[in-house]
């Protein structure tokens, strides 16, 4: 049931049409901020600074006291995992995420029991920020998805991501004993974070571009299936936003058959294709970043003509992809002006 006090954020995923849609933006916390950047500047090594509660939980609260945002995000990484699993994890400066050499998943299996107890901190991160954020402001926990997560476990860093997509067709048994790790650690942590104050859940499978049909089922449905079903019987039961970013055509068939509560769209997603599925299920999305940072009156007409074809349906403003680094701070105001009609004074 809801009520005045219940998050926007909340109502939506619980399926109502709002008189505007809430809105929050993947990646809110971080870089298109000098304030991150200043914090940032305080720990040299990325993943101390995660795994840093105080630091963890300003840089998460500092998107939200700029701007009416209806949601934060928990400051954290998909790339935890894998480094609680006992694969190195490290971030070169200026290039992004490296990893060391791939265990064998009885190797990573033997770990899950560690998952929880090393990411320890991110709970804490959780319920500082939650003591903080007023009630009408949804918490959300992440995990990257198994395959997102996978590919760069196999690759060891961002690449094109033929190195996994190869290993899906030559060793499949492996693979998927792969995926089978990642959805319980990822269940794990996630009911963790729940515990800790998480509000709402989102999958991030970034790399859900380039599968095949087939593979799109093993590597993209089949996990999220599975972990959700995982969470149930761990008894949480916060609303979970997939989010599997350029699976273009067949986003429809992941919202037709995986139960989550929202579906998060890309920037090629089409109106019609959000409509369709905004008849089972919430819509996130789908504003591209490229857009937000390039700024004006087209920024504007987009901003109108999405809320325009979703905002009669249930539907979260958001981006489809992570905000850009260099995306001028005036550009989220002019949005999130536009989106709340709350005047901004950051
Ligand atoms: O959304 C938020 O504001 C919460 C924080 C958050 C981060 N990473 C912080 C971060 C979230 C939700 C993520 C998710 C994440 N991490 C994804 C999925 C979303 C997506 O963008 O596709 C992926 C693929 C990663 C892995 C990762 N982390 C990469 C590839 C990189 C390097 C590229 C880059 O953006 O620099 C990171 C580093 C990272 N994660 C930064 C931040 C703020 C930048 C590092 C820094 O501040 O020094």
């Amino acid at each position: 049931m809801s009520t005045q006090t219940t998050p926007r954020l909340l109502r939506s995923l619980g399926g109502e049409a709002l008189d505007r849609p809430p809105i929050w933006f993947m990646r809110q916390a971080g870089r298109f901020l000098p304030e991150y950047r200043a914090l940032r500047a305080t720990t040299t090594d990325f993943i101390s600074f995660c795994l840093n509660p105080e630091k963890a939980a300003e840089a998460t609260l500092q998107p939200v006291r700029r701007f009416p945002f209806d949601a934060a995000i928990v400051f954290a990484d998909i790339l935890l995992i894998p480094r609680a699993l006992g694969q190195e994890v490290w971030f070169e400066v200026g290039e992004g995420p490296r990893l060391g050499l791939l265990p064998e998943p009885e190797g990573l299996a033997a770990q899950i029991g560690n998952v929880v107890p090393a990411l320890s901190n991110v709970g804490e991160t959780l319920s500082r920020v939650r003591a903080e954020l007023e009630p009408e402001r949804a918490l959300i926990g992440f995990a990257g998805a198994p395959w997102t997560v996978l590919t760069y476990m196999i690759e060891g860093r961002s690449t094109d991501r033929s190195a996994a997509r190869s290993m899906a067709y030559t060793q499949p048994e492996r693979v998927k004993q792969y995926l089978d790790v990642l959805v319980e650690a990822s269940a794990l942590y996630m009911q963790m974070q729940v515990k800790a104050g998480a509000q709402v859940l989102q999958i991030f499978e970034s790399w859900a571009e380039g599968l095949s049909e087939p593979l799109f089922e093993a590597l993209v449905m089949e996990p999220h299936q599975k972990l959700l079903a995982r969470l149930s019987d761990l008894g949480v039961t916060v609303p979970v936003i997939g989010f599997p970013r350029g699976a273009g055509a067949l986003a429809d068939r992941y919202a037709a058959e995986v139960n989550v509560a929202a579906v998060g769209l890309d920037t090629q997603a089409t109106l019609q294709q959000g409509c369709a599925i905004q008849t089972k299920r919430t819509i996130q999305g789908a504003l591209d970043p490229l857009l937000l940072r390039a700024g004006g009156r087209a920024l504007d007409e987009r901003v109108d003509s999405l809320i325009s074809a979703w905002g009669r349906g249930p539907y979260i403003f958001n981006l489809g992809h992570g905000i850009i680094p260099d995306t001028p701070v005036s550009h989220v105001k002019q949005v999130v002006e536009r989106v709340t009609g709350e005047s901004v004074s950051a």
